[in-house]
């Protein structure tokens, strides 16, 4: 009898914000980096992919996915890897067990979406990749690890390999030229420092920059203090960086926060020519994490950037009046995304005037999260029973 089954499956899965960065591909087609990286893994209450894969013999016009209710182009040499990796993978198990259905003939139908506006210019690549990686790992009932899981996800975009666990995640760039030692690797689960806060400063850049593949290409190329970065300052950085999250060391976590983002930084302005994601509003963000900690006489804030201007500031719950109060000071109700009263929260860190003008005339909304788990399996699905988008 033929079988006219559509089968479905669904999955949410985060973002993570890097605090000793990857920048730079060692094999471009494998995606394997030129350096190993260490990022924690955002709550998804705030920031979350959600996909639902399924496949179904009548599906006829070949697989297909749509993002935030856009079709989008499934033809690229990365998401076709994705989908290879884990069809063998299925192959595999229906070879062994010929009861099962052959899932991996049929074309595959995603549906995705982001509970976090695509305008923001928040990384959603990784939490894109993991979630549909995830997605179709579930469909086909896969026994794999997230490790495993990792190794198919990093051919989508790197970054996504790190999202497909939660808490404190270290992608191990490895060194074998297969690629199949490169893959992501839990440091701490979110329950061993759940303290750990984020404050996004949302900063709207006035147009797009260099992506992250094509800047990264042009760093490894041309840029003679990246090949020191990645000789001696990332493999200092990742010691220190897991020391301090296995022993919950909040100043040493800041302190190599600020400077891997800064040596990254850097690197791009090393490019030639050079690449700037860091703007005015980026700055002062910079200096005003910078009198949090004078005033501290710590460092109990830590700021980090990725492929833009927008600020990511982490800070543990404890800090809250006086990390969150600086910014609300500034900012005010004039922006979004305040939680539970704490666009009130007034603070005695005084910013220079121009500090805070810029930080009033360029963060457009704020996000206020945490840390959080890696992909969990959902019983909400973006494809209903007869296969249509719901
Ligand atoms: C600056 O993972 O987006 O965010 O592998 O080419 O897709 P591709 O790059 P991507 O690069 C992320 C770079 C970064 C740092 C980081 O997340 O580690």
């Amino acid at each position: 009898m033929a079988d006219n089954k559509v089968y479905r499956a669904s999955t949410t899965a985060p973002v993570n914000i890097a605090v000793v960065k990857y920048w730079g591909k060692r094999d471009p087609k494998l995606n394997l980096p030129t350096n190993s990286s260490i990022s924690v893994t955002l709550s998804q209450a705030d920031l979350r992919t959600l996909t639902t894969a399924s496949c179904a013999a009548c599906f006829a016009d070949g697989d297909s996915l749509t993002l935030n209710g856009e079709l989008s182009d499934v033809s690229g040499a990365r998401i076709q890897a994705c989908f290879r990796e884990l069809r063998a993978r299925r192959a595999v198990l229906e070879t062994a067990d010929p009861s099962l259905p052959k899932l991996s003939r049929m074309a595959l139908k995603l549906v995705s979406e982001n509970n976090f506006p695509t305008a923001a210019g928040l990384a959603s690549s990784a939490a894109g990749f993991a979630a549909l990686v995830q997605a179709i790992a579930n469909l086909y009932e896969l026994p794999d690890s997230p490790a495993q899981l990792s190794l198919v996800a990093r051919q989508g975009s790197g970054s996504a390999c790190r999202s497909l666990f939660g808490g404190y995640v270290a992608w191990r760039m490895g060194d074998k030229e297969d690629g199949s030692d490169s893959m992501a690797d839990l440091v701490a689960p979110a329950s061993h420092w759940p303290n750990m806060r984020a404050l996004i400063l949302v900063v709207s850049a006035a147009k797009k920059g260099v992506s992250s593949t094509s800047g990264m290409q042009q760093t490894v190329a041309t840029s003679g203090l990246f090949r020191q970065r990645i000789s001696n300052i990332v493999p200092t950085n990742m010691a220190a960086m897991e020391q301090a999250i296995k022993t919950r060391d909040f100043a040493k976590f800041a302190e190599v926060t600020m400077r891997d983002s800064n040596s990254f930084h850097a690197c791009c302005a090393d490019t030639y020519p050079p690449i700037f994601y860091l703007n005015d509003v980026s700055k002062a963000a910079i200096r005003a994490v910078e009198s949090i900690n004078a005033k501290a006489g710590k460092a109990i804030a830590a700021y980090t950037f990725d492929a833009g201007p927008n600020c990511v500031v982490y800070y543990l719950d404890e800090e809250a009046p006086t990390v969150l109060g600086t910014f609300s000071s500034v900012l005010g109700s004039g922006v979004t995304g305040w939680k539970e009263g704490s666009a009130g929260i007034r603070s005695s860190v005084e910013l220079e005037d121009g500090i805070a003008s810029a930080l009033r005339d360029g963060v457009s909304r704020v996000i206020m999260t945490s840390v959080g788990e890696g992909p969990l399996k959902t019983q909400q699905y973006l494809i209903g029973e007869d296969g249509q988008p719901v």
